[in-house]
């Protein structure tokens, strides 16, 4: 059964500049929750359907209905062109949504003066099944009312955290952003680990991802942290905490993590100073 959309998440029309891999996966989420898709238009160059009920277009409209709230969703470098089209078109009561990576709120408020509440989003892919994370960011000229609205039309695509600083947004996306691939090398590596102690190669990749998928709900669930929750089950003297002993030796895989996060951060520093 389609979930009822709550009319207060989403007051009037969503338009979406491009409609890729991440803008798509919101929008199916958005739409397989219940939002009704005639609320909906997408700007995108190759005209290509996306949804039963939304209007694709190819070129921007002459206006944007009331209250519309924009979702940025092309990359990040076509920022100039896109603004020169679609600022003329922005009002006080345009909210704009931005998940362009690197593109600063500055730089947001400076391309679209005539909107006053925009919000910066980091989402991961997994908006699309509802379990993704996105960061949100913005600052004191975004009315409360709109931070409020924007994070419940964000909320149903998994875990929303406010960031405080605009500048941990490399960190969080090398985190949140980068992370679902650092899950889906580590599934891959479990799977060819146990391949090399010995594990036919088929089973070990559907026992690998079978463990993390039931250990990541079950840390979702549980009552304590991931790291008592490891602790209670290696007892002492058994092959868990062997096991454990060798991930924790001169806190290797933490000293491996933060390198795999510093390397994501730093390409992120760097694409924002255009290198
Ligand atoms: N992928 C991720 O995991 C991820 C995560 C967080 C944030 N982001 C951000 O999401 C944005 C999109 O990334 P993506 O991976 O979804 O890219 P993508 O799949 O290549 O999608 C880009 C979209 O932009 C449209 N487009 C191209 N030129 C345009 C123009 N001149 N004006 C308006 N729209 C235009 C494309 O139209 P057609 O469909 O017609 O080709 C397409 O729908 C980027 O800014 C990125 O920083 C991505």
């Amino acid at each position: 059964m389609t979930a009822i959309w709550p009319d207060h998440l989403f007051p009037n029309h969503l338009f979406l500049v491009g409609c890729g891999n991440m803008a798509g996966q919101m929008l199916s989420r958005w739409l397989s929750e219940g939002l009704e898709p005639a609320r909906v238009t997408v700007l995108r160059p190759s005209g290509k359907p996306v949804a039963d009920g939304v209007a694709v277009v190819t070129d921007y409209p002459a206006a944007l209905p009331a209250g519309t709230t924009v979702l940025l969703g092309m990359k990040p470098y076509q920022i100039a062109d896109v603004a020169d089209a679609l600022a003329p078109l922005c009002a006080a009561d345009t909210r704009i949504v931005s998940i362009l990576a690197g593109t600063t709120l500055a730089e947001l408020r400076s391309r679209f003066p005539a909107a006053r509440d925009i919000v910066r989003a980091m989402p991961n892919l997994p908006v699309g099944l509802g379990e993704g994370v996105t960061a949100l960011f913005s600052d004191d000229a975004t009315d409360s009312a709109a931070r409020d609205a924007i994070g419940a039309l964000i909320q149903p695509l998994g875990l929303v955290e406010w960031i405080a600083d605009e500048a941990l947004f490399n960190q969080v996306t090398a985190l949140s952003g980068c992370g679902p691939a650092f899950l889906f090398r580590f599934v891959d590596t479990l799977a060819r680990a146990g391949e090399a102690i010995g594990i036919p190669a088929d089973q070990a990749a559907r026992m690998a991802l079978a463990t993390v998928q039931g250990s990541a709900n079950m840390a979702a669930r549980a009552a304590v942290s991931p790291s008592t929750l490891a602790d209670q089950v290696a007892s002492p003297g058994g092959m868990t905490r062997q096991g454990l002993n060798v991930l924790d030796a001169d806190d290797r895989l933490l000293a491996l993590l933060t390198d795999t996060l510093a390397a994501a951060r730093d390409r992120g520093e760097a694409m924002a100073r255009g290198e």
